[in-house]
């Protein structure tokens, strides 16, 4: 349990400096309980509380975990080069409270990914050290075949790699489709191995991660959702 000012409230949650959140409360723009409230120097308690701010209504995070159904052609990268990041998709206090993604997706990956402002829960969720499956729906160029999915699961060595990298699942879903999960997060790594086994990836989406799947989310391409502490402890192996 903590209280806090009203401007320090505001501006934890990521809607601008504290001279800026000050001046939102004097003009009005807040109101808790139904009541609009002009005090910035009160302190009020911070566990659930919730507030109506620019027509809005929010629940004070200390920090926020979500999950976006990211789009192809935007960016994980903090500096988006050839598109748009994907912090673009979110609503601008994300930004201000330092939302990052947990590890990366490609620019023309669709799917699952993660975001938070929280550094140590980012650390721990893309530490290799943690194990965290995630499954992938990969549409190849080639038929997939019974030495593509063998190969996949046996191991394939790509070139800057000290050793074969093997898929943990890896199964046929349609002619030119196949699921994989990978354990390791590095960089292309299933358009990789795909080449690396004779293939080529022609799309690919991130469909679950841990235990929690996109499906269960019910989110559009470019939706986004809050994740609630069941969700989260998905997220975890073993659970
Ligand atoms: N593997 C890839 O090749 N790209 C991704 O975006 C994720 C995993």
């Amino acid at each position: 349990m903590s209280k806090l000012s009203l401007d320090r409230i505001l501006q934890s949650q990521g809607f601008g400096t504290r001279k800026y959140c000050r001046e939102l409360v004097e003009d009005g723009e807040l109101s808790i309980n139904g009541e609009i409230v002009r005090s910035y120097k009160q302190a009020w308690e911070t566990d659930g509380l919730r507030f109506r701010i620019f027509d809005e209504d929010w629940e004070y995070r200390e920090h926020v975990y979500i999950v976006l159904n990211k789009p192809a052609n935007f960016e994980c990268s903090r500096k988006p080069s050839h598109h748009p990041g994907v912090l673009t998709l979110l609503p601008e206090q994300f930004s201000w409270r330092d939302v990052q993604p947990v590890g990366r997706l490609d620019h023309d990956t669709t799917g699952m990914l993660l975001m938070s402002d929280d550094g140590p829960f980012i650390h721990a969720q893309s530490s290799p050290k943690r194990h965290v499956p995630k499954l992938y729906l990969a549409t190849t160029a080639e038929p997939v075949t019974p030495e593509l999915v063998n190969a996949l699961l046996a191991g394939v060595q790509l070139h800057d790699e000290p050793a074969p990298l093997a898929a943990q699942v890896c199964r046929k879903t349609a002619e030119y489709q196949l699921e994989i999960v990978l354990e390791q997060g590095k960089y292309h790594q299933v358009k990789r191995m795909l080449a690396a086994a004779g293939n080529h990836c022609a799309a690919l989406q991130r469909t679950a991660i841990g235990q929690l799947t996109l499906e269960s989310l019910g989110l559009e391409e470019g939706e986004w959702c809050f994740l609630s502490p069941d969700q989260l402890a998905l997220l975890v192996p073993g659970s």
